[in-house]
């Protein structure tokens, strides 16, 4: 598991998880910053406690027919079919860009495939790569089926099976993104804690569908997509609720955060990271005014402040066995 990165410097103050630190808890969601190049004259890339580069898979992916995307009053529904430039990219031009130009914030490389096996050839074929700190296994898209059957999040033994073999052939951080049309989250996440995840991503976007009225046909290509805005984040925030008292890794919330009130509305749930997602297509800078407004406040819950982490009171198990430090949260 010999890997070729150089040490990244360790930011001043922020959080330690997943043993390493993170300078803020904000980072951009899979699919939403490509390889974080595209951004570069946008957002202050510095600036972000980390991001999640767009799924890679083994081949190039087109994607599916546009459009795309279609919104609707409380957020959108995207059907991207995972395009992507493929492994061999990611693993040459991609990650060595990130490595030369991305240096506080965390990477990690969002993977997909439709077997287990394609998984672990990903896993495999990227840990040695420059650039980035762990994976977030991408077991719940919505718009790419499972050879055979369900969502990988959604079928208990595919799930442990491609989490497991993982494991096996890479010590990065794992983290595993789950499905929240899940009829018992709590457990699939301690089955997916179980089999070897470090860290748990939820959620993925809601499955969905937009028609036009006047001919009943979908707004977007594929027909069926996935639902993220404002409409998923009490999904969101109820999972990480649920899940954060059932296990004890860290969780990551994301859905529907547009303001730093959305993000600390995840940290009470229990997530000790957040993602945006959604809210950079309309505002791309909306990541550095999430960091900025979390900067402000000095209520922060663990890790970040000392403040409560939920209303209740209650403390999910994650906050305190995976976070080394309180300093105060730095400002981006
Ligand atoms: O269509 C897509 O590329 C969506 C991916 C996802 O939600 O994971």
């Amino acid at each position: 598991m010999t890997r070729l990165d150089p040490p990244r410097p360790a930011p001043a103050g922020g959080a330690e998880i997943f043993g390493v630190r993170f300078q803020n808890p904000v980072l951009l969601a899979a699919g939403t910053c490509g390889f974080g190049r595209e951004l570069t004259g946008v957002l202050d890339l510095e600036a972000l406690g980390g991001l999640v580069t767009k799924s890679v898979t083994l081949e190039p992916r087109a994607g599916n027919p546009a459009p795309r995307v279609a919104e609707f009053d409380a957020g959108m529904v995207n059907s991207i079919g995972l395009a992507n430039p493929g492994l061999a990219v990611a693993r040459d031009e991609k990650l060595p860009w990130l490595a030369h130009h991305v240096v506080r914030p965390r990477v990690f490389v969002s993977v997909a495939g439709h077997t287990v096996d394609e998984y672990v050839a990903l896993v495999e074929g990227l840990h040695e790569a420059p650039g980035f700190t762990g994976f977030e296994l991408n077991l719940s898209c919505p718009n790419d089926q499972r050879l055979g059957g369900r969502a990988f999040s959604l079928d208990r033994e595919a799930l442990e099976a491609v989490i497991r073999r993982c494991r096996a052939v890479t010590d990065r951080p794992l983290l595993a993104k789950l499905a929240p049309n899940d009829p018992d989250l709590a457990d699939t996440a301690r089955a997916a804690a179980g089999a070897g995840a470090d860290g748990l991503t939820l959620i993925n976007t809601l499955p969905g569908r937009l028609l036009a009225p006047a001919t009943g046909r979908p707004r977007i290509g594929a027909g069926q997509g996935g639902v993220s805005g404002p409409a998923l984040r009490p999904v969101g925030v109820q999972a990480v609720h649920a899940v954060s008292r059932a296990v004890d890794v860290p969780v990551v919330g994301v859905g529907g955060i547009l303001r730093a009130e959305h993000a600390l509305e995840y940290l009470r749930a229990g997530a000790v990271l957040v993602q945006v997602g959604t809210a950079s297509f309309a505002a791309p800078r909306a990541a550095a005014g999430i960091i900025r407004g979390l900067d402000r406040r000095r209520d922060l819950p663990p890790p970040w402040g000392p403040g409560p982490r939920t209303a209740e009171g209650s403390s999910p198990g994650a906050a305190g066995s995976h976070t080394v430090s309180s300093s105060p949260l730095e400002t981006a």
